[in-house]
């Protein structure tokens, strides 16, 4: 054969270009890129909207929650989350919704003014961020958006990958933090081992105000009967001398409503304190009214367990549907593997090295929308160009059937 001429399709092949030719001739509209709740999930916090009542405004402390104050946050919103969050309510500061926001201010307030424990602001010097691979596209953004470098450090699937960590901190102090998500992580569903959580509180940095920023966007969001449970991080870094490394986050987000959730902050008594000073120029408090109705609401942690299991039979059932068709579809097939997360809201799929971005074009052009290949990483650069985030929680039940099926012939296209 000439090197001009195309081989022809193997009959497997030539099967498979049919199989998808037939898929896209059906014309659908498909979308797997959207890591958030389906309106079922919405549905079940309606009565939020109704809450707190007209004439139910008074919290502890004689608080009229409808007015200016309280840059904590409630005392009963600490207290309710306290547990969850692994820290004493004195330790949890409560903002309005998104951490993400607060995420982004923790590292402009120390952009602009570094941390409890720092000689100058961080912007004085190179800034670098630890970024465990492959991770949530936001945090990278944040980092890109204020000119901080990004290091990429494996994720495994019992975390990071520790000795590369530990070696890049110690020697390096321009590393002031690192990304952590530790359980069911954004997109692999990675859960950090207690092993690993010990490192990191009690490894040698070189900067002596470094950060984990410890996001613990899915705390409480199980996939299965099992409710994993993690290292209190707190704890371990207090206990290990380092009582000041981790800021923890999470959010109400995917618990109650993404747009009118709360967001928290829980770190050692210096950090809020810290924390507490910066927001001081920034408000006059936090919107009280959404805190006090998701006291309501959810009355105490059992309240919030209950609404994730109601949570966890809307969106189990699209993880199952996922894996069953990548089960039937896609075993076997060399380099192609994907995660089975027992929580959060992704699940990975990895394809043959250099194939990512085609399987993401196949899948659109058969009308299924799936998160560019590359966003993963650090600059929207996958260099092994391998991993695909799919995210099966907003569509109904038979779309996410249809996009599985879609993405598994686009993947089998791209190997054949
Ligand atoms: C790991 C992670 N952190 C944070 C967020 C956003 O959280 P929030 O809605 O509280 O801003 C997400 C949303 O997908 C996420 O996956």
């Amino acid at each position: 054969m000439s090197m001009t001429e195309i081989a022809p399709l193997s009959p497997a092949a030539q099967k498979v270009r049919e199989s998808y030719d037939a898929f896209k001739a059906k014309g659908l509209k498909l979308n797997l890129t959207r890591g958030k709740p389906a309106s079922a999930q919405l549905d079940l916090s309606q009565d939020l909207l109704s809450l707190p009542g007209a004439s139910d405004f008074t919290a502890e402390g004689a608080t009229d929650v409808r007015n200016y104050g309280g840059a904590q946050g409630l005392i009963e919103v600490r207290r309710l989350f306290s547990g969850i969050l692994g820290a004493p309510p004195e330790q949890i500061v409560v903002g309005n919704n998104s951490s993400l926001a607060l995420m982004h201010d923790t590292v402009v307030f120390s952009l602009l003014k570094g941390n409890c424990d720092s000689t100058a602001p961080w912007s004085k010097q190179d800034v670098a961020f630890l970024c465990p691979v492959p991770g949530y596209d936001r945090h990278f953004t944040i980092c890109q958006e204020h000119g901080i470098r990004m290091i990429q450090v494996p994720l495994n699937t019992d975390g990071p990958d520790m000795d590369a960590v530990e070696r890049l901190v110690a020697e390096d102090a321009t590393i002031k933090g690192m990304w952590c998500v530790p359980k069911y992580s954004n997109p692999t569903g990675a859960v950090y081992s207690d092993a690993v959580i010990e490192r990191l509180a009690s490894m040698k940095t070189a900067a002596p105000d470094f950060r984990l920023f410890w996001d613990n966007a899915y705390v409480v969001h199980h996939l299965t009967d099992e409710r994993v449970e993690i290292a209190n991080v707190l704890e371990l870094a207090a206990k290990h001398g380092h009582p000041n490394r981790p800021f923890v986050f999470s959010s109400t987000s995917k618990i109650t409503l993404p747009g009118a959730g709360l967001a928290m902050f829980a770190a050692s008594k210096d950090n809020v304190k810290w924390m507490l000073a910066r927001l001081a120029p920034r408000t006059i408090g936090p919107d009280k009214v959404n805190q006090w109705r998701h006291v309501r609401f959810l009355k105490n942690e059992g309240g919030v367990l209950d609404l994730m299991d109601r949570h966890r039979a809307l969106i189990a059932p699209k993880f199952a549907k996922v894996l069953e068709i990548f089960d039937a579809k896609l075993t076997g097939i060399p380099g192609v593997q994907w995660t089975r997360p027992k929580g959060g809201y992704f699940i990975s799929l990895d394809v043959p090295k250099g194939s990512a971005r085609r399987v993401v074009a196949l899948a659109k052009e058969a009308g299924i929308e799936l998160t560019p290949a590359g966003a993963t990483h650090p600059y929207e650069k996958d260099p092994d160009d391998r991993t695909i985030r799919i995210a099966p929680t907003f569509p109904e039940l038979a779309d996410v059937a249809l996009a599985a099926e879609g993405v598994a012939l686009a993947v089998q296209l791209a190997t054949a």
